[in-house]
């Protein structure tokens, strides 16, 4: 059984990142959903209402997926193929293909058919071994668009037994009536979506894609100062495209992440030092738009903690496959197996703000896990990529 923490354990940063606590022949009791107790198993109870045989098989505390934009309507494999053609992320985008394109089509969906097409990604996701999911808003780009999107994250949070935070990312792009107009666009953020977002209780923390060609490092300030007023605590994507001073404007605002960060250099990595923001890297969105990979080494090397998350996306990470990313992080970010499964539970709890629930095994925390299949050690399961190894998920009930 992997993962376990005493209960004021937050954040795993730099050389404890290689640590994983483990413990052999081990039995876990869960009781109305929550961990109940664990150790060795001549220590078992010997009653319980369901038996679970794990014999040859690891025990993980469930993934936290603390970067997801599940909700959209459509999907962008055009695009994908436009890509193997040679045109950039960013070209695609400059001609009204990308987020933009994404909004579109979500102007013509109804609440309910988006709710239904999250529905199924997160069932697919719970089968990787998910048990909590950080959802954003962003492909609504409109005051309707964005209540849509957020208000079907709400009912998917009451319907879904996986643990779910909303995240308001109305400055995910410009508009394209507002290309040229900027200040109305922030205006209508600031002053129009965030009161009534806040009304309705429709978000637990504000985005920004603060990167070139979509919001500026001061643009970005001024959104999330105007969020802090609301109470919602900074999640937002930075320097993916470019160093863009996002990393220093997340640390400024007291963001709980900074994603992305394939631009990260020296001045960056002290930025983050000693502040509360956990960096998170996203390799399956490096992966797939061919960028270069953040320098996770640097970073855990320097003292920090890194989480990983899918970006589940239709426009640059059309995945949400856990355990692929969790073998990405090992053999493209360097890191070892037992830093990308720290990444990918406690530190990816952290970065969504659900630690004191998840992301490790932990008397009172939810006993959301998974079961292996039969793997004769840890480093199997990133090593064997694009397979699934998780043989049994339970999801604890909220
Ligand atoms: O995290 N970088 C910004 N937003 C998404 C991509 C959204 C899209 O292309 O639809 C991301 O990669
Ligand atoms: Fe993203």
């Amino acid at each position: 059984m992997v993962g376990i923490r005493d209960a004021n354990v937050e954040v795993v940063k730099g050389s404890d990142m290689k640590t994983l606590p483990t413990l052999e022949d081990a039995y876990l009791l869960i009781e109305n959903g929550l961990i109940k107790s664990f150790g060795p198993d001549a220590e078992a109870p010997e009653r319980a209402d369901e038996i679970i045989d794990a014999t040859g098989r690891f025990v993980f505390p469930c993934w936290c997926d603390s970067h997801t934009h599940v909700v959209y309507a459509g999907s962008r494999e055009k695009e994908f193929v436009d890509k193997i053609n040679g045109l950039s992320y960013e070209e695609i985008a400059r001609r009204g293909g990308g987020i933009v394109n994404s909004a579109l089509r979500l102007a013509n969906a109804t609440e309910q058919e988006l709710f239904d097409a999250a529905w199924m990604r997160l069932e697919e996701m719970e089968k990787f071994g998910t048990g909590a999911v950080e959802i954003k808003s962003g492909y609504g780009l409109s005051f309707e668009g964005e209540l849509k999107m957020l208000r079907a994250i709400k009912k998917l949070k009451e319907k879904s037994k996986i643990v779910i935070k909303s995240n308001f990312l109305g400055a995910h792009a410009y508009p394209t009536e507002f290309k040229q107009n900027h200040e109305g666009y922030i205006d209508l953020l600031i002053n129009g979506m965030l009161p009534q977002i806040a009304d309705e209780g429709l978000a637990d923390f504000i985005d920004v894609f603060c990167d070139r060609g979509f919001f500026s490092a001061d643009e970005t300030d001024r959104i999330l100062q105007a969020g802090a007023k609301y109470g919602l605590r900074p999640k937002i994507h930075a320097n993916e495209l470019d160093y863009s001073g996002g990393i220093e404007i997340g640390v400024k605002n007291h963001a709980l992440s900074v994603d992305h960060l394939e631009f990260t250099g020296d001045e960056q990595i002290a930025a983050l030092r000693n502040s509360g923001t956990m960096p998170t890297l996203l390799p399956s969105t490096a992966f797939f738009l061919g960028l270069h990979y953040p320098p996770a080494r640097k970073m855990i090397d320097a003292g920090l903690p890194v989480a990983i998350a899918t970006d589940y996306n239709p426009g640059s990470s059309p995945s949400g496959n856990m355990p692929f990313v969790v073998s990405l992080a090992c053999i493209k970010l360097k890191m070892l197996p037992e830093e990308a499964l720290n990444a990918a539970t406690i530190n990816s709890a952290y970065a969504m703000d659900v630690v004191k629930q998840m992301g490790s095994i932990t008397v009172g925390k939810k006993g959301s896990v998974f079961v292996s299949k039969p793997i004769s050690s840890l480093a199997f399961l990133p090593y064997s990529f694009g397979s699934n190894i998780v043989e049994r998920v339970i999801i604890a009930n909220n």
